[in-house]
């Protein structure tokens, strides 16, 4: 599975290259911060999907290369801003300082403006069919306040002051890391002409899958080492986080985990080959070591 992974991020990383180069209109040093946060050890998995979710209705990544542009955007954009002093207040990202720590903090916040308005200037450009617009509008759901940024509120807000319990916790998780998945899958398979019915089971697959991310993403960052993720470990625990392995301990959430990817992969199996590289995906990513 690596060497898919590599493969599609080689594609993915292409497309990067060419708007960094040719279409993105930034002043300097914000745009030179954009560069610095797209690039490092990011594992794509967003565009990756994206492509995956075309491929599963018949056509190929080039066909949605803009929105898997525009979700990896704003999946990193969502970073820049998550390690801030004012959120997780984190030094390294993808094998490098974070972008405040490198540029300052106004650079930093500005770049994560730059990304989310060049997202839909990217978006609006590539727009060429109402199932495009379709496609469009459910990254703007996902990725707003139904999902990542409302996610993130409850992240930041300890669920506005509630606390957790089991379900409140998934339901933060659904929203801050599926949310960009589903925005990812359904894109692409929306965009390519998927039916209603596959819609439907594509964004259960990537809701079940996120929230098992997100708990291998809390089990790494207690588990891991700051070399092999390219992050801050034990950023969770220093910022008293409530994740799934502090409420639940270690085995619990590996063990939740593998429960989140036999749920992703039963929405999808009915569909045989032509779902076999997400199913391998989903597989995969909760056996990751970083
Ligand atoms: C980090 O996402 C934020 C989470 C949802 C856990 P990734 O683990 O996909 O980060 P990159 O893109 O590979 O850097
Ligand atoms: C996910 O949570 C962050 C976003 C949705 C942006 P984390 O705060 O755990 O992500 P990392 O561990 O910093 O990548
Ligand atoms: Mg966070
Ligand atoms: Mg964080
Ligand atoms: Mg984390």
């Amino acid at each position: 599975m690596k060497d898919i992974i590599n493969v599609y991020a080689g594609i993915f990383n292409a497309t990067l290259d060419e708007y960094l180069l040719n279409r993105l209109d930034c002043p300097s040093p914000v745009k030179e911060a954009v560069a610095y946060s797209m690039t490092g050890s990011g594992k794509r998995l967003r565009p990756m999907l994206c492509y995956l979710g075309a491929e599963f209705a018949g056509k190929s990544c080039e066909d949605v290369a803009d929105f898997a542009l525009a979700i990896e955007l704003i999946h990193g954009y969502s970073l820049i801003h998550d390690d801030l002093p004012c959120m997780d207040n984190d030094t390294l990202r993808r094998g490098k300082p974070t972008t405040h720590v490198r540029f300052g903090e106004a650079v930093a916040l500005l770049a994560g403006d730059a990304m989310l308005n060049g997202a839909y200037e990217v978006l609006l450009d590539a727009i060429n069919s109402s199932r495009d617009v379709l496609a469009a509008s459910y990254i703007a759901k996902y990725a707003g306040t139904t999902g990542m940024i409302g996610g993130q509120c409850c992240d930041v807000t300890d669920n506005n002051g509630k606390g957790y319990d089991e379900n409140a916790l998934l339901s933060m998780y659904s929203k801050k890391t599926s949310g960009l998945l589903i925005a990812a899958l359904l894109s692409g398979a929306v965009s390519c002409g998927c039916t209603k019915e596959e819609e439907i089971d594509l964004v259960n697959f990537a809701d079940y899958t996120g929230i098992a991310y997100q708990i291998t993403d809390d089990v790494l960052d207690c588990t891991s080492t700051d070399a092999v993720l390219g992050k801050n470990v034990g950023s969770d625990e220093k910022g008293d986080k409530k994740t799934y392995v502090s409420l639940f301990g270690l085995e619990a959430a590996k063990e939740k985990a593998k429960d989140y990817t036999k749920r992703a992969v039963a929405c999808i199996s009915k569909y045989g080959d032509k779902a076999e590289k997400l199913i391998q995906l989903c597989h995969y990513l909760v056996g990751r070591n970083y």
